[in-house]
């Protein structure tokens, strides 16, 4: 009995701990709606990402359709790893290789902010540091000893890690302050959080149309009530 209360105890006290682990995620505003957004993050994912990961559930011309793009544009501007609009994101990176190269495949990233959620990947874009013990140089505070490289140094430059203090300070200056590089990665996320739902922004646009039958039906059925019911009250 005692020892059932004690495992009862620690269960319930252990809630706050868990909840503070989380906190250090900055929170990211998604907007899967904001179509400037979203383009320039397919562009990010499409000449970032998709050397290595795919995302085998997504479509180029429905995502292009959801973007506000046409066919050609996303022919001319996002197809450089397939050649009909058709076709799904994959990759010509066979999971072996990319195994022998990494020592783990590259997951599939269509739901991937679904699992991990759109706070975890903004902290995870912006925490890779260089880390000479690690086979990529690199390692990240996010995903300790994470088998993927730091492929969006050509924009962030590289961040170091102060031993002491854990906090990481510019080791190598990028192209983009940071600022402009956690609006990039902001971008980026919102691109996952779309991929990871297609059908939600199709859903959004549908939600105001069926208010407004169910607002235009209430003016019908409220009056046809009262007449209904009219002899009875
Ligand atoms: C050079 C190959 C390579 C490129 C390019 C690359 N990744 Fe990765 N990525 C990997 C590998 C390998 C892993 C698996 C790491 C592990 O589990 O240790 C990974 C893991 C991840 C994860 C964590 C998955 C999970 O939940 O375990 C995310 C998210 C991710 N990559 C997103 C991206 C995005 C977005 C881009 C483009 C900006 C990108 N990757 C570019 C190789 C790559």
């Amino acid at each position: 009995m005692k020892s059932l209360f004690i495992t009862f105890f620690l269960f319930v006290f252990s809630f706050p701990l868990m909840a503070s682990e989380a906190v250090h995620f900055e929170k990211v505003d998604v907007d899967i709606t904001d179509k400037a957004s979203l383009q320039r993050g397919a562009k990010t994912f499409v000449n970032y990402c998709l050397s290595c990961h795919q995302a085998a559930y997504m479509r180029y011309n429905r995502m292009g359709k959801d973007l506000g793009l046409t066919d050609d544009q996303v022919a001319e501007n996002l197809m450089f790893a397939s050649d009909k609009v058709g076709e799904t994101m994959t990759i010509a990176m066979r999971p072996a290789d990319a195994k022998k190269w990494f020592g783990v495949t590259p997951p599939d990233l269509s739901v991937i902010a679904r699992s991990r959620g759109t706070d975890w990947l903004y902290s995870y874009f912006r925490h890779f540091h260089l880390d000479d013990s690690h086979p990529m140089g690199t390692n990240n505070l996010t995903f300790a000893g994470v088998g993927m490289p730091h492929v969006l140094w050509e924009q962030q430059g590289y961040l170091a890690k102060n031993e002491k203090t854990g906090e990481l300070n510019v080791a190598q200056e990028g192209p983009l302050t940071k600022h402009e590089y956690n609006q990039y990665i902001h971008d980026l996320v919102n691109f996952l959080a779309y991929m990871g739902e297609p059908s939600k922004l199709q859903r959004m646009a549908l939600a105001k149309w069926v208010l407004l039958y169910l607002a235009l039906f209430l003016l019908i059925a409220y009056p046809l009530k009262k007449a209904f019911w009219r002899d009875i009250h």
